[in-house]
């Protein structure tokens, strides 16, 4: 009888052992079977950012298809800094508690990974960084960060190549009033930002080796915002005009905001040429539209696909199918203008 009692009690153990791991998401039982449920935080600088917000939708589509091709359930946290460092710190602190398997993170101030690195290596959790990059010192601290962009300087050579092109064609579509020289001006994003400076660099060194013309007339910071590139190009018509051919953007939004000024200052849309970089929908828009001469689109399928699936192999403890360092491939894309 005795003997029956301890049988039954260790039955009792076990079954609920099994159910304990079960409700744990099915956590690896250390044979290496793959869990049944991941999850993820998602780390956002800004959630009203135009090209994040199409990334982070992109990010939630790999997830839902992650689900339905391996059965595994996906929970992914997303969490909008709203440009603060601080709020992000916090925030990776919450979701390490929260139990997440692994980070994806866009970092508010690229230079301060450290600070998200070290909390998240003292949890043992991997980082998947993206768009915002951190120091190469950061990023060498552990093999289980990595980073997912598109390249600065390919974004910039291409819009340089394709504003060229449009002049090598025709002098006249970037020469408006037919004075031997394009007379541009400048719209950057964050200067703290990689890809601001690198953009607007390789963008003019590239339109110089094409023996394109150039004069600067001004230039300004609009951090990647539509209505701080709005407010600036409205300044510059006022203070320019008719001198202005050519509006050189480091991304979509800042020359959607150019455009915006344009339309409330009665300026026709022929009269001023526009490039940008992103190939966000609604640049695309004004690109099919004749608003915008040309962009550079990043494969955005792509993009958030690495993110995820870096994310969701690390979780699984699975190999890693890319490399630390993943550069999305982009096309530049250009309109025909009115
Ligand atoms: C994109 C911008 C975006 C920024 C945010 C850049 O790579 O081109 O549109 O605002 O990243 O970090």
């Amino acid at each position: 009888m005795k003997k029956r009692i301890i049988f039954v009690t260790a039955v009792l153990i076990v079954c609920m052992a099994a159910l304990f791991l079960g409700a744990d998401g099915g956590r690896r039982d250390g044979q290496g079977a793959k869990k049944t449920s991941i999850r993820i935080g998602l780390l956002l600088y800004r959630g009203d950012d135009t090209f994040i917000g199409t990334l982070r939708s992109s990010i939630e589509e790999c997830a839902k298809e992650y689900e339905q091709e391996t059965g595994v359930k996906v929970t992914l946290d997303v969490m909008d800094a709203k440009g603060s460092q601080n709020t992000q710190n916090n925030q990776v602190e919450r979701l390490i508690s929260l139990g997440c398997d692994a980070l994806c993170v866009n970092m508010v101030d690229r230079a301060a990974a450290s600070a998200v690195i070290d909390k998240a290596l003292a949890a043992g959790l991997p980082v998947v960084f993206f768009n915002r990059e951190p120091v190469e010192e950061d990023m060498n601290r552990s093999d289980r960060l990595y980073y997912v962009g598109a390249d600065a300087k390919e974004s910039a050579v291409l819009q340089g190549e394709l504003l060229v092109d449009a002049y090598k064609k025709n002098p006249g579509s970037l020469d408006l009033n037919g004075d031997g020289k394009v007379s541009y001006v400048l719209l950057e994003g964050e200067t703290s930002h990689q890809d601001s400076l690198i953009r607007t660099e390789w963008s003019i060194q590239t339109l110089k080796d094409g023996g394109v013309p150039i004069e600067k007339i001004t230039g300004g910071i609009a951090n990647w915002e539509r209505s701080q590139a709005s407010a600036l190009m409205e300044q510059w018509i006022l203070e320019y005009p008719g001198q202005i051919e050519l509006v050189i953007c480091n991304n979509d939004d800042m020359a959607l905001g150019a455009i915006d000024a344009m339309e409330r200052n009665d300026v026709s849309p022929g009269s001023i040429r526009l490039v940008g970089i992103d190939g966000t929908p609604a640049g695309q828009e004004a690109l099919k539209a004749g608003k915008l001469l040309g962009t550079v689109e990043s494969d955005r399928e792509l993009y958030a696909r690495a993110i995820f699936e870096i994310a969701a192999a690390l979780s699984e403890r699975e190999a890693v199918e890319y490399e630390k360092y993943f550069w999305c491939p982009q096309r530049a894309l250009a309109g025909g203008v009115r």
